[in-house]
């Protein structure tokens, strides 16, 4: 069962390096989102965890750590050259080994786009040092084209939160906080990213019918968050059993089945955004400003007053109070 085919997607039980090389076109994928093995001793992780191990697949297929740098210029080259110019990776990192990765990444023609940090609660209990809880992310794209990026997929340009902070700022800051999935009593891989994760990766750089490559997929939770947002999916595994149970659990997946759970954005603007400010607009506006003064303690509740009154949005409305209160 070295290639299995399901609903058009395309799962190999192959090392990714060979398996690419032979399976994969060069400059045909849309974006990568992988997680390679750690190098340090993976297969002992339970030790650290706080968990029922008769709940995850055996199997792992751990790098050891004297070959790790010959591996991971080994498939970065690969993701280089089945990325399409401008396509965009997504490489999950300890940072052990971080440095191997950082390494074969400038030895590439890949270009950073973003270090993200993505903060968890790891589960992990120490006494005498710091308590570990973030991964790296490694955000790169391939040069040559032009790189997918929804500004807007998540979070309209006019959200706010209830002090006024911009909720598309706050998404698209490179520091994530996403817990890892409790999911008792289901079987899954050892290092399991979360759902929401991934949706965040796929919407801000794919788009529904683009093609994304994971080239260690451990417990196919790409292949399903692709599937369920209708992208179409191509990956790899090495470990036959780690293999066999995400082919199960893809089966069950339906095309599109994340669409219908994902927020709306906002995306109405206000209406007069971007229009020229009449001469009694700028009076009216000094005006309701010295009013308000004497109605709202902080300077920001007048300004989303004003922005409603106005019609318009939160910068606009400052650059004009500078003009008229000067
Ligand atoms: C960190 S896990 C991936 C976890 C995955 N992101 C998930 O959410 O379940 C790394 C996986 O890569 C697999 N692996 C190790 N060497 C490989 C290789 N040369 N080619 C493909 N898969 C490999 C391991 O067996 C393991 O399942």
């Amino acid at each position: 069962m070295e290639e299995v085919v399901i609903k058009g997607n395309r799962y190999y039980n192959q090392d990714c390096i060979t398996g690419a090389q032979k399976n994969i076109k060069a400059d045909s994928v849309d974006l990568i989102i992988t997680d390679p093995p750690y190098g340090i001793d993976g297969d002992k992780l339970h030790r650290h965890y706080n968990r029922d191990e008769d709940f995850i697949v055996d199997g792992y297929v751990e790098i050891p750590a004297d070959q790790y740098a010959d591996f991971s210029h080994k498939w970065i080259q690969q993701a280089e050259r089945i990325l399409k110019p401008g396509g965009s990776i997504y490489i999950v990192s300890g940072y052990t080994n971080l440095y191997h990765i950082l390494d074969a990444l400038r030895d590439s023609e890949l270009e950073e786009v973003n270090h993200i940090i993505w903060k968890y609660n790891f589960g992990v209990y120490t006494k005498k040092k710091y308590i570990s809880s973030h991964y790296h992310i490694l955000f790169y794209q391939k040069p040559g084209g032009e790189r997918t990026f929804n500004l807007y997929s998540r979070y309209g340009h006019n959200e706010r939160d209830k002090k006024g902070g911009s909720l598309n700022y706050q998404d698209r800051e490179d520091v994530w906080i996403i817990n890892r999935e409790y999911k008792p009593g289901r079987k899954k891989n050892k290092n399991e990213l979360p759902k929401d994760l991934l949706i965040k990766i796929m919407q801000y750089s794919s788009k529904q019918g683009d093609l994304v490559c994971d080239l260690f997929m451990g417990g196919f939770s790409t292949a399903e968050v692709a599937v369920g947002l209708k992208r179409k999916f191509v990956g790899f595994e090495i470990a036959e059993s780690i293999f066999s149970s995400g082919v199960e659990r893809i089966k069950n997946v339906k095309k599109g089945s994340l669409i219908n759970k994902l927020r709306t954005p906002d995306s109405s603007k206000p209406k007069n955004q971007n229009q020229p400010w009449t001469n009694s607009e700028k009076k009216q506006l000094k005006k309701r400003y010295i009013d308000l003064q004497d109605e709202y303690e902080y300077k920001k509740d007048i300004i989303k007053k004003l922005c409603s009154e106005f019609g318009r949005g939160r910068f606009g409305i400052q650059r004009m109070l500078k003009k008229v209160m000067d």
